[in-house]
């Protein structure tokens, strides 16, 4: 033997022996995440247990570097190598595996379309499918939490961060939120829900004080949080900035230890957002560790709370309790099984699920005389949205750079929060180029939409006018109000004065005014679409694509109409107020009534509806027949009464509580059907959205009485009706 092989076989010899020796007992798969945390446990010391609880940004900020092992993202928390706890590695969010600042030089992700656009889908399969391929992406670069999971319902459409959001409905957004974490976790990836609770702005978002009662707090936002847990098991929680009812949300007792963890059961852990902890004894209402520490006041989690742990048995009990949920996840997920580690990715796979959210999500709100899909142009006119190079996407921790490279970057208003950079991002998959490919003989005119008269003259010149407008939202800023920024309303208008046949194409964060509706032919709601866009946008105008997106928000017709015409904190942005900042009142006069909910209840009309959306088809609803009992149940036949194949949303609302009025959706499928093809469809009714939320007995109850059900494309075209009786009833939450 050589003395190279005799190394090698020395080499080989040891790693046998260490590979031989048994593994650990909270290595055994057959045992509970629960069993196998506390065997974990007992092996910690209480230094080691307090190294878990807080942990850094995983980037260089405020001075302080990049943690040495952290690969580069949002956070970062300290594993144990000597008894295989790895690393937290935690990547925003929740349309892609972000690279904030560029911390890993040059790495891209897949960019997915907003999750305004997935939850337009109404497509539990494709929520999946966006998880798994995002977490199969983060598992591939390492990283094992991913920051994904926002579900606060859309009260403002003014957010900044409502593309970011499943929509203004508790069950839409908890079922498709629930499925999305469902399939980043199938990745051995953990999951965040957030912003725990109530979120719903960013104007003042540190101090813009939440207020709701108990029942209505439970019917709405709190509801959709309880179903996406239910749905999707999401190892942790991310509580949020703002206060609610008084008391920041990561120091809330009421919302932390006793909504989640008494009442829901909640067994994983709850993280602070970043720069969200107050003080350490935030850990005694709830919170389990503090991340992006450097961004609090003091490290609340780090020599201070260890001071109390050698003092107050409180604490030590806190901790052994944090550091079990924190463990639990990690087994429950699969992250100890299976640690992340760098592979290979299927960018195109990926991509293909991107480009199908973006097709799916889109939503046609008007079509005069069939308009699109477009045939038999020959000169089209492409005006403005800069969509000769790509598609816009939203700003903030969830700002994804697409594998295709970060496109056109345009600054908008200065820096935002700690400094930062604001930019409008376009993924650079251009509409322009897209629709050239599909519709290689027609001639295209290209005109940036900066003068009306060019743009007019160009919309006339044609047999069909395109507009791309844009509205570019981002995180830590509210949209000031609805229109469309720097002149776009006035440059739709005028081209539709030049050319009738003019078609809109949105890409916005969420619900924008239309000023010039009227006028304009066609409108397709495209959203932020993601790294795909254009050819997904190019797909659906040519009809390659059959629009079959709804409306997980209402359009209002104007700001008066919504519960709080004025933004509460207007012109604060999301920066931490100085110390000291008095509360700035929210309150949340709407309550449970939520979106389409608040439109019924004062009897106004939406420019468009929630649940609603238009197909290249057409489809009717027939049979229904209701079933009542512990819940209802729905059956009903939907037929496709068009000339091409297309997928519907038929949607069940409850439209009477115990013979009160009230608007609800209780159900919904989505159905893909050829011409002349006919599906029958059931649909059982979650008990709780047929009960009201006591507070004083502390259950929800189901009042007896008459209860009325109504099919429907939307929440304010309503069909059919039927109506049960159902017993009184009454359960625990
Ligand atoms: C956001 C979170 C995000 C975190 C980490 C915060 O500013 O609110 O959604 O996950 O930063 O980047």
């Amino acid at each position: 033997m050589t003395r190279t092989n005799k190394l090698l076989a020395a080499v080989l010899l040891a790693s046998t022996t260490a590979t031989a020796a048994p593994p650990p007992p909270w290595m055994d798969k057959a045992l509970d995440p629960d069993r196998r945390a506390a065997l974990l446990e007992a092996q910690m010391t209480v230094d080691e247990k307090l190294t878990i609880i807080h942990g850094p940004m995983g980037r260089p900020r405020l001075g302080i570097p990049k943690p040495e092992r952290a690969l580069g993202s949002a956070g970062f928390i300290p594993g144990i190598p000597r008894l295989g706890i790895p690393d937290l590695q935690e990547a925003d969010a929740s349309v892609g595996v972000t690279n904030p600042g560029n911390v890993r030089p040059g790495d891209g992700a897949t960019a997915f379309p907003s999750i305004m656009a997935l939850a337009a889908t109404w497509s539990r399969a494709l929520a999946y499918r966006q998880g798994v391929a995002l977490g199969n992406e983060a598992w591939s670069k390492g990283f094992n939490v991913q920051l994904a999971g926002g579900i606060n319902l859309m009260r403002e459409p003014r957010n900044g961060r409502t593309f970011e959001y499943a929509g203004e409905d508790p069950l839409l957004a908890g079922i498709l939120t629930g499925d999305a974490i469902r399939g980043i976790q199938s990745q051995n990836v953990v999951s965040t829900i957030k912003h725990f609770a109530f979120n719903n702005q960013e104007s003042a978002r540190f101090y813009a004080d939440a207020q709701i009662g108990d029942a209505a707090a439970r019917e709405s936002d709190l509801l959709a949080f309880e179903i996406g847990i239910e749905t999707g098991k999401p190892g942790s929680v991310m509580c949020a900035y703002n206060p609610v009812n008084g008391r920041q949300a990561c120091d809330s007792d009421w919302l932390l230890n006793q909504v989640l963890k008494r009442d829901w059961a909640y067994p994983g852990w709850v993280m602070s957002d970043w720069g969200a902890v107050h003080a350490t004894d935030n850990a005694l209402h709830g919170l389990d560790q503090e991340s992006g520490e450097q961004l609090d006041r003091e490290v609340y989690f780090g020599a201070a709370f260890a001071d109390r742990v050698r003092k107050e048995p409180a604490y030590r009990a806190r901790l052994d309790d944090m550091v079990h949920r924190i463990l639990r996840s990690l087994f429950a997920v699969g992250v100890m099984d299976r640690p992340a580690k760098l592979a290979p990715i299927d960018y195109a796979a990926n991509g293909q699920a991107s480009q199908a959210v973006a097709e799916e999500g889109a939503v046609l709100l008007k079509n005069k005389g069939d308009l699109l899909p477009l045939k038999g142009a020959k000169r089209i006119a492409i005006i403005g949205g800069e969509a000769q190079f790509g598609v816009p996407s939203g700003g903030g921790s969830s700002s994804t750079v697409a594998i295709e490279g970060p496109g056109l970057q345009i600054p908008v208003m200065g820096t935002g929060v700690l400094g930062s950079p604001r930019l409008m991002i376009y993924h650079p998959s251009a509409p322009v180029d897209a629709i050239h490919t599909l519709l290689p003989d027609t001639e295209l005119i290209v005109d940036d939409g900066r003068y009306l008269s060019s743009a007019a003259r160009a919309a006339a010149s044609a047999d069909v006018a395109i507009v791309f407008a844009t509205q570019w939202a981002t995180e830590s800023y509210d949209i000031p109000d609805l229109s469309l920024a720097i002149g776009q309303d006035a440059t739709i208008a005028a081209v539709a004065a030049a050319n009738p046949r003019t078609i809109v194409v949105l890409e916005t964060g969420g619900p924008v005014l239309m000023p010039w509706l009227d006028k304009v032919s066609s409108v397709l709601e495209a959203w932020y679409p993601g790294g795909r866009g254009g050819q997904a946008i190019a797909n659906l105008l040519t009809g390659r694509a059959n629009p079959s997106g709804r409306l997980p928000v209402s359009f209002p017709a104007s700001l008066d109409q919504l519960p709080r015409p004025e933004l509460v904190g207007a012109g604060a942005n999301g920066e931490r107020p100085p110390a000291g900042t008095k509360p700035l009142p929210l309150p949340l006069k709407e309550g449970a009534d939520v979106g389409y909910r608040w439109y019924a209840r004062q009897k106004t009309k939406p420019l468009f509806p929630f649940g609603y959306g238009l197909s290249y088809s057409s489809f009717d609803y027939s049979g229904l027949n209701v079933t009542g009992g512990a819940t209802i149940t729905a059956s009903f036949i939907v037929r496709n009464t068009g000339r091409v194949t297309g997928a519907d949303v038929p949607q069940l609302y409850l439209t009477s509580l115990a013979g009160t009025q009230e608007l609800r959706l209780i159900g919904w499928d989505k159905v893909q059907l050829a011409p002349g093809e006919s599906r029958r469809v059931t649909l059982t009714a979650d008990r709780r959205l047929l009960a009201r939320f006591d507070e004083k007995a502390h259950a929800w109850r189901i009042p007896t009485g008459r209860y009325e059900v109504a099919l429907g494309s939307s929440a304010a075209d309503l069909g059919a009706r039927a109506e049960v009786t159902l017993p009184a009833a009454s359960f625990k939450p």
